[in-house]
């Protein structure tokens, strides 16, 4: 007797008709038409059941502040931390923990389960690192929170950006972070790779910096983060988010900068929402899209995972916790309109973002955690294009959410219909 088995699913890697087998919160079976019995049964006939959506990149303390202690006017990048400097004083603990907890609940019902969180670490008070520390604990029963200490103001332009940041590690914050295109000249900001590529190698923690999220072409500081990361030996752990200086670099420096970072094993997260919405903002027309090269990175064999960033936040009035949406966009400024583009995409908001996160037991293979999302679609092209309601949310084989299948009911010609998703449309089919 099983404690649950998912029957007659669809999954990610194309198979149909599969029955999940869960056992003490692990897969203890996954194979067609198991005939044991289970507890709990959960039928998926033309259902996609995948791996829950892993989010390699998020800010949880600024997370649903949208509008305290005032509206970003400009809509600007550089405004959104001018005025998180404005809200990050005067914040609380239990602020910070109740809004972080808030967006826990939200993440849970998209089946987003593993998220990596940046903290601020500009203020030595450090409000910000309690509070996500807190909250990690909390949310372990359904969420896997890693926390970057983040030094949001500079490494070293933050007038106690240094010793900020090493207390943070100090407390329990698990990853190193960065920003040296913020730090006060290109030199300051190679020099604070360097110091802090050797913190992770004398702590033994992963690195993750905000690494060139501008449109200058001459930023250029992933060359030296990939270089260092050779030259520490953390190969595989180091992680560069935004990059989105590459997308306006010449050719012929990136022909040579791709390399280097396959070399070092660089993980990249470009956040596509964020990117289309603050980057380019000096341009006139025509205006760069500013994401970083997407195509071009997983083709030479880097781990691509996408990031989230921001949900109603002094950056980004938008979002909704749902990952789907975040590759949808990905989808469009990268162009990946391809069958095969779009399986990498949606690769990039789970087995990528696992890998980036080095998750252990995440996937669906026998043995893996019993952690599933069962969604309103048939496949993966269907969830990324419809971004169906997550009608199964499962962690270490209990359910964790539900919800109800979204169908549109029809009142035409006299003759009431009903329309699964609401958009449902399989070539082929006939209409009423
Ligand atoms: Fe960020």
């Amino acid at each position: 007797m099983f404690d649950l088995i998912i029957r007659n699913a669809n999954l990610p890697d194309s198979r149909k008709g599969i029955d999940i087998a869960v056992k003490d919160g692990k897969i203890a079976a996954i194979e067609a038409s198991i005939t044991a019995e289970a507890k709990e049964v959960i039928d998926a006939t033309d259902r996609l059941v995948s791996p829950p959506f892993v989010d390699p990149h998020f800010h949880m303390d600024a997370t649903l502040s949208l509008g305290l202690p005032r509206m970003n006017v400009s809509g600007t990048l550089l405004e959104g931390i001018a005025l998180w400097g404005e809200l990050r004083p005067i914040v609380t603990k239990e602020e910070l923990v109740d809004r972080a907890l808030r967006y826990c609940d939200l993440a849970v019902t998209q089946g987003l389960l593993f998220i990596r969180s940046h903290v601020d670490t500009s203020d030595p008070k450090l409000v910000t690192a309690e509070a996500l520390l807190e909250v990690k604990d909390r949310v372990k029963p359904y969420i896997d929170l890693q926390l970057v200490a983040f030094p949001q103001d500079g490494y070293y332009r933050a007038r106690d950006g240094v010793s900020s940041l090493e207390r943070a590690l100090d407390m329990g914050v698990d990853i190193v972070g960065g920003i040296p295109h913020f730090e006060r000249t290109m030199d300051e900001g190679r020099a604070s790779v360097e110091a802090l590529c050797r913190i992770a190698a004398d702590r033994g923690l992963p690195v993750d910096m905000h690494c060139d999220e501008t449109d200058d072409p001459l930023s250029r500081h992933i060359e030296t983060l990939a270089a260092e990361t050779v030259r520490f030996g953390l190969q595989g752990r180091v992680a560069g988010s935004h990059l989105t200086s590459m997308h306006s670099m010449d050719n012929y420096y990136v022909s040579k900068l791709i390399p280097l970072m396959a070399e070092a094993r660089i993980n990249v997260i470009p956040n596509p929402l964020i990117n289309i919405m603050l980057q380019g903002r000096h341009d006139t027309y025509p205006k760069r899209r500013g994401m970083t090269r997407v195509r071009e990175l997983m083709d030479a064999g880097l781990n691509v995972s996408f990031g989230h960033d921001c949900v109603m936040d002094p950056w980004y009035s938008m979002g909704s916790g749902d990952m789907l949406e975040v590759g949808h966009m990905a989808i469009h400024v990268a162009q990946m309109a391809g069958i095969e583009d779009k399986k990498k995409i949606f690769d990039a908001l789970t087995v990528n973002s696992a890998k980036t996160m080095g998750l252990e037991g995440y996937g669906l293979e026998k043995g893996c955690n019993a952690d599933f999302v069962v969604l309103q679609a048939v496949d993966t092209l269907e969830a990324l294009r419809l971004k169906p309601n997550r009608l199964a949310v499962i962690k270490r084989g209990k359910i964790v959410a539900r919800s109800a299948p979204r169908i549109g009911e029809l009142f035409l010609d006299g003759r009431p219909s009903k329309i699964d998703g609401g958009l449902d449309y399989v070539p082929g089919k006939k209409s009423r």
